[in-house]
């Protein structure tokens, strides 16, 4: 923890938290239980990012690919998010975290989103942090939603086109009024993004570790933020424009 340098800390972090199916096979038990064991991995990696002052964490919890799992696991996920949400309220609330989400709500299951909007609605003036939960979120989905948007808003004379500017685009997406991740972690030793933040992430510092999720650890956590923190972001810039 005293690693890490408090003047140059990340503002917002992304996670692609991979792994929990393999966890469960290796582990011999069920993909679930692999996703329950996941869940805990939440929690602490929540609590850590609060201590250290991180001041927007967004989760990849379930993406809209995924709902092309079987649906036992489907249903499973379902009722570990809504247990998940019920049971972290209150920590929410006591340690002033704000919850947000980002994705295709709609689409989730009734008590899901119930747990959710309750969740969401009790944390809506805390400060401390804010903690995002992608929920059958796609990349693409919220881009091209966006875009139906836009035009929608121009049909009714809201936008011209040549208002339309990459700030003005941003606003469209489910992120609006949030800074573009400064780091993105996946966990499970995968190098991809799977349809993750595409558009926030064009300037994100991407780092992959070969660690399952369930596996991943504070300290696996802290070396990555030291690591981030002795990286130089250029931006397109030269290095000796940016001293
Ligand atoms: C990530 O773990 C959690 C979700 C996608 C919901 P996986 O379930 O993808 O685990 P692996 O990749 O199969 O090991
Ligand atoms: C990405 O993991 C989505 C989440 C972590 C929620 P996946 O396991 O679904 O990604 P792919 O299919 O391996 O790319
Ligand atoms: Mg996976």
């Amino acid at each position: 923890m005293n690693r890490i340098n408090k003047d140059k800390l990340p503002r917002h972090i992304a996670i692609i938290m991979d792994g929990n199916g393999r966890w469960a096979t290796k582990n011999g038990l069920r993909r679930i239980a692999g996703h329950r064991k996941g869940a805990e991995a939440v929690r602490k990696v929540i609590r850590k990012c609060r201590e250290i002052g991180i001041e927007y964490l967004t989760l990849y919890a379930f993406s809209v690919e995924n709902w092309s799992r079987p649906e036992g696991e489907i249903k499973a996920l379902m009722s570990l998010l809504e247990e998940f949400l019920t049971s972290e309220l209150r920590e929410m609330l006591v340690n002033d975290i704000r919850l947000t989400t980002i994705g295709d709500i709609d689409a989730l299951y009734e008590k899901v989103k119930k747990a959710l909007y309750e969740a969401i609605e009790k944390t809506s003036v805390n400060d401390g942090m804010t903690l995002t939960l992608a929920l059958s979120y796609g990349g693409r989905d919220e881009i091209v939603e966006a875009v139906r948007r836009i035009l929608q808003d121009s049909k009714e004379g809201g936008i011209e086109e040549k208002e339309i500017t990459k700030e003005i685009f941003a606003d469209y997406l489910y992120t609006t009024g949030m800074p573009d991740p400064d780091l993105l972690i996946r966990t499970s030793g995968e190098y991809r993004l799977s349809n993750f933040l595409l558009w926030q992430s064009a300037y994100t510092e991407l780092y992959f570790i070969d660690v399952l999720w369930p596996d991943f650890s504070e300290e696996n956590f802290v070396d990555i933020i030291v690591d981030y923190q002795h990286r130089e972001r250029r931006f397109g810039l030269t290095s000796d424009q940016l001293t």
